[in-house]
């Protein structure tokens, strides 16, 4: 509920923000607060659901990275006034360094822009494919594995603590983890090995910024989600996925997660 005052004025607490910072835009705290998140793969899903909650919280400015985008999207990163770029991106690439420096220079002007204190980076952009069993993998869906859930965030992560470490900024990575990082599932061997790497790199990097107050690392578990990647779990040809009924039993019983709920609960922990 509203406090009666910001009810009165019929305003919410980032709207009285606003109304301040437009008035006295030279006083500290106002401005300083700004967070520059920086989320992949965006185009449905979880990562969706993170852009729509993000690009409408007053105090973010918002970097959406993918290889495709909704129209909303592409229009929105064409208005100014809306505080979100995008970078196209195919993460599934080989040699990622120009594109790391494309997200960088953006970044690099957006801080002419506004004095933000925190640059937030959601690891979020993955793929479960190949859904196949060791013997059957097709070797160019491997590498595409690799590449998107486990080198590619790594680059994304190096250059990102270079930068922050240059710019003075605070950095926070948020990795969307997984319980298949944790427990074998037959049929995703890439997908339960990528995922497993990259919660050990970014636990390395916990370890090693322990007792900074300028890196905070947070390992992030979503639960199953009711998304594009369960649909693709649940039409994969049972030898290649023997658990895929269980998949099936969770869609049926109405047990699989709001992608927007948890975004919600994941911004409002991590991010606000
Ligand atoms: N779904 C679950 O049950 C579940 C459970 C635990 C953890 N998670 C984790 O939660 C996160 C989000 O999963 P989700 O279910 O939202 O997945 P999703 O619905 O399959 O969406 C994946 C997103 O990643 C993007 N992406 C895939 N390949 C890409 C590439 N080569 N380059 C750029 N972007 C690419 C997709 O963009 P395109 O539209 O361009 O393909 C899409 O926006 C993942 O990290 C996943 O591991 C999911």
């Amino acid at each position: 509920m509203r406090p009666p005052l910001l009810s009165w004025l019929g305003m919410d607490c980032h709207g009285l923000r606003d109304f301040f910072k437009d008035r006295f835009p030279g006083i500290r705290g106002l401005r300083d607060i700004l967070k520059l998140v920086v989320v992949t793969g965006i185009s449905r899903g979880l990562g969706l659901a993170f852009y729509q909650r993000l690009t409408n919280c007053s105090n973010c400015w918002v970097v959406g990275i993918g290889r495709s985008f909704t129209q909303e999207q592409l229009d929105h990163a064409r208005d100014p006034e809306r505080r979100f770029q995008l970078v196209r991106w195919d993460l599934a690439k080989p040699m990622q360094q120009e594109k790391v420096n494309v997200l960088l220079s953006i970044i690099g002007e957006i801080s002419q822009q506004e004095n933000f204190s925190e640059i937030i980076y959601i690891n979020n952009a993955a793929i479960v494919d190949p859904i196949a069993q060791v013997g059957c993998l097709e070797e160019r869906a491997v590498f595409k594995a690799v590449s998107v859930n486990f080198m590619t965030p790594i680059f994304i992560a190096n250059r990102l603590v270079r930068f922050v470490e240059d710019y003075n900024k605070k950095l926070k990575i948020i990795n969307m983890s997984t319980g298949a990082a944790k427990r074998p599932i037959v049929g995703w061997s890439t997908y339960c090995s990528c995922k497993a790497g990259a919660a050990m790199f970014f636990d390395v990097m916990a370890k090693q910024f322990a007792g900074n107050a300028q890196f905070k690392i947070c390992q992030v578990d979503p639960g199953v989600l009711d998304t594009d990647m369960q649909m693709k779990i649940r039409g994969a040809d049972v030898n290649s996925c023997p658990e895929k009924g269980h998949f099936v039993s969770l869609k049926r019983d109405g047990r699989l997660l709001s992608p927007d709920d948890v975004a919600a609960q994941i911004v409002a922990d991590h991010i606000l």
